[in-house]
């Protein structure tokens, strides 16, 4: 049974090995480590697996961005991204946050339809970034 929590220090391994199983950068302990102290990563577990997480930052100190939303290969498609979301979400709208944002590559098709099936709609792009291809950003309204 899935299971979406906000995420706690002993979770941080294992949010590290799920950028792995990714084949991902491993974030940096203390980033993540300080971004859980501050209530910024939701966790999806799969029984006693943690199948996946959200990680979010204030852009402007104000309006929430997502910076990865990451699930195993192994537990893809099943619902888990969509979990996140929405457990995230509810916490932005219990803080006041009246939209948040989200950001993908141009290229990761996936992540595109992804955002777009939960409601985000592309607000711009930047470019010049040192990656491939140019930098999505979506933005989604979030009910009071
Ligand atoms: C993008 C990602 C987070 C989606 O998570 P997920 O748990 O697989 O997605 P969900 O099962 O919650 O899917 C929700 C909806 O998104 C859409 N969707 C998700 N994966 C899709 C795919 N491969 N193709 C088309 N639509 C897709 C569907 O509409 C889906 O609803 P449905 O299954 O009822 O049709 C996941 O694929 C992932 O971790 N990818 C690698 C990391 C990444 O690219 N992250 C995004 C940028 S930071």
């Amino acid at each position: 049974m899935t299971d979406v929590r906000a995420a706690i220090l002993a979770d941080l391994p294992a949010v590290q090995d799920v950028d792995r199983s990714l084949d991902q950068r491993v974030s940096e302990k203390s980033v993540i480590k300080h971004a859980i102290e501050g209530g910024r990563v939701a966790v999806a577990l799969d029984g006693d697996e943690l199948s996946g997480y959200l990680r979010w930052e204030w852009f402007w100190d104000r309006v929430p961005l997502c910076v990865f939303v990451r699930v195993r290969p192994s537990h893809q498609r099943t619902g888990l991204g969509r979990a996140l979301y929405a457990h995230v979400e509810a916490d932005l709208a219990r803080r006041g946050c009246d939209f948040w944002l989200s950001s993908t590559e141009e290229t990761n098709d996936r992540s595109l339809r992804f955002h777009r099936a939960l409601g985000f709609r592309l607000v711009g792009a930047l470019s010049d970034l040192g990656q491939d291809s140019r930098e999505i950003f979506m933005r989604k309204d979030l009910a009071q």
